[in-house]
């Protein structure tokens, strides 16, 4: 196993499950010293301690991204304890299903605020940082959604669609430098997302197979951390990384990499973990 992180300081925001999780395991096979945020302390926890089982050193962070000040404690306790951040791997999100007019107004914006906002907080606590450095990755995980519409899912796919938006511009707008702003777009993944996310249509949800392994979007997060990546917004959903580069191919996707409510179940409307944290949850599989 090549340590290409090996020195590498790695922050990474959901890290206590899915493909945070995951992405924190390959990070710390890889050498990296990692800080894992997310806002349930135990699961957290657990998550850093299986990063230091792989023989690296990490510590959790307990954070809210939809919290200003949180990301920028984050940000600060990190550079102040590490002296830099090499990676920022901004993966923490919210999912909530719902027709628009079924999901309150509250729950839509806390899911912007997480996936979009989110990468505000990250990102203007990172710059100064970055512009003193030099340097400096920012890595978005975002969705296929980022790209395409789904119904019942108004709030996540605004919010994706803003937040590849905002990486677009970043990247645009440091062209040139050594700070790098990419993305990852996953495809379907069985991960806790599905059963936490607040859920107003009555129905319970599940991902729309065929889904793809947690490690590969790990592996995807991991591989466009590198300074050698050379694509802006890489794919998991084909077999080889889709380039942003060329958008109305990307949007003519077939839309595999969506969810939705099944429709016979019939379940009570839940606010999920669009409130609060999440808690512990079992690892996916993927
Ligand atoms: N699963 C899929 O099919 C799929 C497909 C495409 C893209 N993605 C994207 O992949 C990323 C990870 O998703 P996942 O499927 O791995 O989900 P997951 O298993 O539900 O993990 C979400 C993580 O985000 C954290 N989180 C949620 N709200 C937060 C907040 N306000 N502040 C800090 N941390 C927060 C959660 O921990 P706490 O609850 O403890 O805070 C958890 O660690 C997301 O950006 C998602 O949109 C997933």
């Amino acid at each position: 196993m090549a340590h290409r992180f090996r020195g590498k300081i790695v922050v990474v925001t959901g890290a206590s499950s899915g493909i945070g999780r995951a992405a924190a395991h390959e990070f710390a096979r890889q050498g990296a010293t990692l800080v894992l945020a997310a806002r349930g302390r135990q699961s957290l926890e657990d998550a850093a301690q299986e990063c230091r089982d792989l023989g690296a050193e990490a510590v959790a962070i307990p954070t809210d991204v939809a919290e200003e000040h949180q990301v920028a404690d984050l940000v600060a306790t990190t550079t102040a304890r590490y002296g830099r951040i090499d990676v920022f791997v901004g993966n923490a999100a919210l999912f909530v299903y719902g027709l628009f007019e079924q999901t309150p107004t509250e729950a839509f914006k806390r899911v912007v605020d997480t996936n979009l906002h989110g990468h505000v907080h990250a990102v203007k606590a990172l710059l100064p940082h970055w512009q003193q450095r030099g340097e400096g990755t920012y890595v978005l995980v975002g969705s296929i959604q980022s790209l395409l519409s789904a119904p019942y899912q108004s709030a996540y796919v605004t919010s994706k669609h803003a937040a590849l938006g905002l990486m677009d511009v970043l990247a645009d707008e440091h062209q040139g430098t050594r700070i790098r702003f990419g993305a990852v777009l996953p495809s379907t993944i069985d991960t806790p997302i599905y059963q936490n996310g607040a859920n107003y249509t009555g129905k319970a949800s599940h991902p729309l197979p065929p889904t793809v392994s947690v490690q590969r979007a790990a592996k995807a997060v991991v591989a466009q951390a590198l300074p050698s990546s050379s694509c802006r917004a890489c794919s998991t959903a084909s077999p080889g990384p889709q380039s942003r580069s060329s958008p109305s191919a990307a949007a003519r996707t077939p839309p595999t990499a969506t969810s939705t409510p099944r429709r016979t179940t019939r379940t009570p409307p839940t606010a999920g973990g669009s409130r609060s944290a999440a808690g512990s949850r079992a690892r996916c599989s993927g």
